[in-house]
């Protein structure tokens, strides 16, 4: 396949960005598009210029680091990550736009690279359980209903990849949010610190540059995990109980 691509190149967060048009020749169906990404590479560093700065590590669908804008659309024209699209779901000739994620809460840090720490600050905010360390408690000690331990492991696939965000016409990052507080508190070991995971978790996505959710569903619709709206409905009906259930009562 013969293919032009346009790729936003900014070399550094203050610097003007704009389209660069590239051509890339014998691109085979098979190769991923990180794999036809590093193919551009290579023509820029024997040609000396600068190669396209863009963010992988396991290539494999589970780090949630390959994020990019494909043609306007959240990790391209399959619901999965860029890592795990192929080039057979374009066809010779192509014109593909490659951009970074655009959010508030992503500032960009050099072409395809966004800075997704935002996600790690909500996480650091409560998406834990505290528990003692020791011996490891006998497996069966904690009964967890199957229909409870389904929808906790579905939201814990998440892999923090912001697509929802880069998706979500208001930049919410709500269902990454949701997901994280879901897998928890469905759990009996997430129910201690249930009310205060939510108020905390919601707190620092607040004071993050992302924008509120008005249930508009592009989130799922691009997830590369299928978290489902449902998980957002969760996190509205755990926030509301945990404000009611921590609220000072007027004097
Ligand atoms: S909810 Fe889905 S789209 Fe959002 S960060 Fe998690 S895996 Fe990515
Ligand atoms: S490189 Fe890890 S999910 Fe794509």
């Amino acid at each position: 396949m013969n293919l032009t691509l346009r790729v936003w190149r900014q070399p550094h967060p203050t610097a003007k960005g704009k389209m660069v048009t590239y051509k890339v020749s014998d691109v085979s169906p098979d190769m991923s598009f990180l794999e036809m990404l590093d193919v551009l590479n290579e023509q820029l560093i024997l040609s000396g210029d600068d190669p396209v700065a863009f963010d992988h590590d396991c290539r494999e669908g589970i780090c949630g680091s390959c994020g990019l804008m494909i043609n306007g659309y959240a990790h391209g024209p399959e619901q999965t990550t860029t890592c795990q699209l192929h080039m057979r779901s374009f066809k010779d000739g192509d014109e593909i736009d490659i951009e970074p994620w655009r959010s508030g809460g992503f500032p960009l840090i050099k072409d395809l690279v966004v800075d997704r720490s935002a996600f790690d600050r909500i996480i650091a905010s409560g998406g834990f359980i505290s528990a003692p360390t020791g011996t490891a408690p006998e497996a069966h000690a904690t009964p967890v209903p199957k229909k409870d331990s389904d929808a906790a492991f579905d939201a814990a696939t998440c892999i923090g990849c912001g697509a929802c965000v880069a998706a979500c016409p208001n930049g919410s990052a709500m269902l990454f949010t949701a997901a994280k507080v879901s897998h928890l508190g469905l759990l009996p070991q997430g129910q201690p610190e249930r009310d205060a995971r939510v108020i905390k978790m919601v707190a620092q996505q607040d004071a993050e540059d992302f924008g509120g959710c008005s249930n508009i569903g592009e989130c799922s619709a691009v997830c590369p995990k299928g978290i489902s709206m449902e998980t957002i409905s969760r996190l509205n009906h755990d926030l509301l109980g945990a404000l009611r259930a921590n609220a000072v009562p007027a004097s």
